[in-house]
């Protein structure tokens, strides 16, 4: 079956996870991607956090199937003319190194464009061009804190906090895929290709807009009527941490369910949407709320939002996180249980769906990872095991026109 990407070909210069993140995506829908990485070492995630001595890590796995791997020098003489001809050959070039350090191998924007004036390259990096910051490095965490997300997040009363999510990494890896797809329709109508940049800190500040949205608000009222710290808490100039409240116009928390004494993830997200207030009543056994003026509108219930919480709690206290939601769904009521990684690694929904999706890997047997989150009616997307350091040297030089006997001078002068 063809697929949506067949015939794009990506040069992958990325390393750690945004990168890797955004050409996998790509490599799924179909794209040729070529991991390139440095002889003998590879991609620093293929040795990260093992789990089985010797084979690739399970970071590494889960971040570059369905690629591609060459080998190749670049700050070689011979490893430089292997990029020229792979970049005269290619569609996209996406790299995530630190600044500077493209234009320093010599391959600089007006290089590139000149060996190939369709090249689309495509660049994560810490901080935005002309940023005050824009010559650091960063690391997920630090996007993170740059971004907004670390001050926002958690609770009043502790430190700021990071998400485990990868709001820096690869959600950075996102918008890049985005950022490439659109100048690849763009040189569909002009033939030209152009630079493509996200900053992870951009990348988080998109993802905090609400949390903007709130300055924004709080600059103007003095309050947040949805943060737990209002009516009865104290707000300064700038957006609380709101713990696990709901961030747009519904209140909800993570409330505790039977076992919540000895199973960490006994919880399940509760929301108290305005329109559902009549069936919230009807299914916690408390009709007599539903016309009381003192609960029956949003604002009634504001300045008691945690008193009804802690009911909620009371009628969960008898009930698994599991039982709840089956009981809450009839209602219509937004909510979910909190699952922990087990149960999602092992929940047959997910592997139905092709979200979680068991693939072959030539070290480690079978491995784990996450599939497409996006579903498309005429794609069945393949999950395929990473590749091994260098797995593919030989095949692309020469699908890109070396001789074996130039193949065999290349790797004697470990240029691959
Ligand atoms: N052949 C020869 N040299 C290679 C090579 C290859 N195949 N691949 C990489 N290199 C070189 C680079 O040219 C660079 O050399 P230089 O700095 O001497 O010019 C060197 O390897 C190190 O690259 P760098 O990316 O700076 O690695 P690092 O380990 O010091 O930093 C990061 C790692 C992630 C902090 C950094 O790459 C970064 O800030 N990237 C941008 C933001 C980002 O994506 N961060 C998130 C990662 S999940």
């Amino acid at each position: 079956m063809s697929k949506p990407l067949d015939g794009i070909k990506i040069i992958d210069f990325t390393h750690v996870q945004a990168g890797p993140a955004c050409t996998q995506l790509l490599a799924w829908y179909g794209a040729d991607v070529i991991k390139v990485e440095r002889p003998g070492a590879g991609d620093v995630t293929r040795s990260q956090l093992r789990d089985i001595p010797d084979a690739d890590a399970l970071y590494f796995t889960q971040l570059n199937s369905n690629k591609r791997s060459l080998t190749l020098d670049t700050k070689t003489k011979q490893g430089k003319e292997v990029l020229e001809k792979l970049i005269r050959q290619s569609d996209v070039l996406v790299e995530n190194f630190g600044p500077g350090a493209l234009d320093r191998m010599g391959f600089t924007w007006d290089y590139i464009r000149e060996l190939n004036p369709g090249m689309i390259v495509a660049s994560v990096k810490g901080f935005s061009d002309g940023h005050h910051y824009e010559d650091l490095k960063v690391y997920e965490n630090v996007a993170q804190c740059a971004g907004g997300a670390a001050s926002t997040t958690g609770f009043w009363d502790g430190p700021p906090t990071v998400s485990a999510a990868a709001l820096g990494d690869s959600n950075t890896g996102m918008h890049l895929a985005i950022g490439i797809l659109t100048a690849l329709m763009h040189r569909t109508k002009t033939g030209k290709g152009q630079k493509v940049a996200v900053s992870m800190q951009d990348a988080v500040i998109n993802l905090c807009r609400v949390k903007l949205r709130d300055q924004l608000r709080l600059d103007r009222v003095g309050y947040l009527e949805e943060y737990p710290q209002y009516p009865h808490g104290e707000f300064t100039d700038v957006v609380p941490r709101g713990g696990n409240a709901g961030g747009g116009g519904q209140p909800g928390w993570v409330l505790k369910c039977k076992g919540w004494e000895t199973d960490p993830n006994a919880y399940i997200y509760f929301t108290i949407q305005g329109h559902a207030w009549a069936p919230i009543c009807k299914a916690l056994g408390r009709e007599e709320w539903i016309d009381d003026p003192a609960y029956n509108t949003p604002r009634a219930r504001q300045d008691k939002i945690f008193d009804i919480f802690a009911i909620i709690e009371t009628w969960l206290s008898d009930k698994t996180k599991y039982e709840a939601v089956d009981i809450l769904r009839k209602f219509d009521i937004p909510c979910a249980p909190v699952l922990s990684m087990k149960e999602i690694a092992e929940c047959p929904s997910l592997r139905k769906s092709g979200t979680i999706v068991e693939v072959e890997h030539k070290q480690r047997g079978t491995y784990l990872t996450v599939g497409s989150p996006v579903k498309f009616s005429d794609l069945k997307v393949e999950v395929t095991g990473s590749p091994l350091l260098g797995e593919h040297t030989d095949e692309v030089l020469a699908q890109i026109g070396y001789s074996k006997e130039q193949i065999a001078e290349l790797h004697a002068a470990k240029a691959v």
